[in-house]
């Protein structure tokens, strides 16, 4: 038997092939834009994801046996706003997780409403980026698109409806809506209120290895199901045994996550991580950050116009590590995880006259080390003693970036063996779906396969010590400028 693995990814979509065992059989992948209609605000035609998925979907299945497919399970870019009609045709483009619009939303709900309920509600207190807040900010901005939905859905449970026609989500993406009761695994009423949404416009709820529907006639996998799926974060920590208690999963991809795996919910005294279900039936806990390996994508090739990323960093020296004088804040699109601030913008500082381009490439693989390591501190806080963890993601392929973010966290971290991201998640889901295995962590555990461990060297982790507690002090010291630019 075969499965499928989707990634509805913020750049791509990435289809994955696999047999029974987890070995990836064939991959393909579609690329789709992004769209920035004003500073601070990111769109995507749902339409996009459907094209890229279905012409992956057909190139991966090109010459294999149609009648193998058992089960597909879709991974998504999480607290995405797709709204569809009374024709389930979508409204509006989606207004996307890393879209900083709604501030004045996010104040009421935490302000007016209060941290306090939102946290009793929902285990969360509202950032932009989350579903609650762009439900009211088209309620307030476009009335007559609020007038015409019929169904509110998150990215990947488009996918999972037009291969099925049922509309359906899973708890740990509906995590991310600020409307879902996590502790509960049920829809917060309270929330649904505030937000003048009924139930009827929610999908259903399911565990992400439960089985939505059988994909439709039209696609030609008669012996095919689909699984609910998952969160892109929750689906990439079941692919890499981030499973179980205190396990931890560093992300660094276009957003930059900390993923901590509890069998129990829990929520710290500020809601500084997010408090969501996981993939396997449990919970975990979160950091996210909005910029992360983009900040290197944007600094080499807009701004170097050198697409050659490994190029760039052969430039730093390994004895430069942990001497630079130039900062630099990540914070492109705004900052969601620790500091919640949709103003907040990137700085490099720190330039002298002898300030060379390594420093700076140097200095924003640095700056995004620092701010994994701000929602690292608060995980340890709260008492979680963390002293490994995977590190998945494009920027995981970096040696250099691995080096330095062991360094800055001062723990061990595992690089997988062949890393296929959400999309390995999303095979295992369907697999535990299908009854191959008993759990999701049986089957996670079952298919890691760990090729390298990079281990923190003490004299580097003291010399980024030093280093983090001067970039800690750069933001306070702008929070107020940052107010002032837009
Ligand atoms: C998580 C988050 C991002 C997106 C990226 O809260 O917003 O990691 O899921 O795809």
């Amino acid at each position: 038997m075969l499965y499928i693995g989707i990634d509805l990814g913020t750049s791509s979509v990435k289809l994955l092939l696999s047999d029974e065992k987890g070995n990836i059989l064939k991959t393909a992948s579609r690329d789709y834009p992004l769209i920035f209609p004003r500073d601070g605000w990111s769109e995507q035609d749902p339409e996009e994801w459907k094209r890229g998925t279905l012409s992956s979907l057909s190139e991966l299945l090109e010459g294999t046996d149609r009648s193998l497919i058992k089960g597909i399970g879709v991974a998504g870019q999480m607290h995405g706003l797709v709204i569809l009609d009374e024709n389930d045709e979508v409204i509006r483009p989606a207004i996307l997780w890393n879209d900083g619009r709604t501030d004045k939303e996010v104040d009421y709900l935490n302000r007016t409403v209060g941290k306090k309920r939102l946290s009793e509600y929902t285990g969360n207190i509202a950032f932009a980026g989350f579903t609650a807040p762009k439900i009211l900010w088209i309620k307030e901005n476009e009335p007559e698109n609020f007038k015409k939905i019929r169904k509110i859905m998150l990215p990947k449970d488009y996918i999972n409806f037009i291969l099925t026609g049922v509309h359906a989500t899973d708890y740990s993406d509906a995590s991310g809506m600020l409307l879902l009761d996590v502790k509960n695994r049920c829809w917060s009423e309270e929330m649904l209120r505030i937000c003048s949404v009924s139930k009827e416009q929610l999908p259903a709820l399911y565990e992400s290895y439960e089985i939505i529907g059988k994909v439709k006639e039209e696609f030609g996998l008669p012996e095919a199901f689909v699984v609910a799926g998952a969160g892109d974060n929750a689906a990439a920590a079941v692919g890499t045994g981030t499973v179980g208690n205190g396990k931890c999963n560093i992300s660094i991809g276009t957003s930059g996550t900390v993923f901590i795996s509890s069998d129990s919910f829990s929520v710290d005294e500020f809601n500084s991580l997010h408090s969501f279900c996981h993939a396997d039936g449990k919970y975990h806990l979160m950091g996210c950050m909005l910029s992360a390996a983009s900040c290197n994508k944007w600094f080499s090739e807009e701004i170097l116009k050198e697409t050659d990323f490994s190029a760039l960093q052969k430039e730093i020296s390994d004895e430069g590590l942990g001497k630079n004088t130039v900062f630099f804040l990540p914070y492109l699109m705004g900052e969601r995880s620790p500091i919640n601030d949709t103003d907040a913008r990137g700085v490099f500082i720190g330039l002298s006259l002898d300030t060379k381009r390594e420093d700076m490439v140097l200095s924003v693989l640095e700056g995004v080390a620092f701010a994994i390591r701000d929602s690292f501190e608060i995980a340890k806080s709260f008492g979680l003693c963390i002293k490994e963890s995977c590190l998945v993601g494009g920027g995981a392929k970096s040696p250099l970036w691995r080096k330095i973010i062991a360094n800055v966290l001062g723990i061990r971290l595992n690089i997988l063996k062949t890393e296929q991201g959400p999309g390995m998640g999303g095979v295992i889901l369907a697999m535990v779906g299908a009854g191959e295995y008993e759990s999701v962590k049986e089957a996670s555990c079952e298919m890691l396969t760990i090729s390298e461990t990079v281990t923190p060297e003490k004299e580097l982790t003291a010399l980024y010590e030093e280093r983090y507690i001067k970039y800690k002090e750069i933001y306070p010291a702008l929070k107020n400028v940052f107010k002032t630019l837009r």
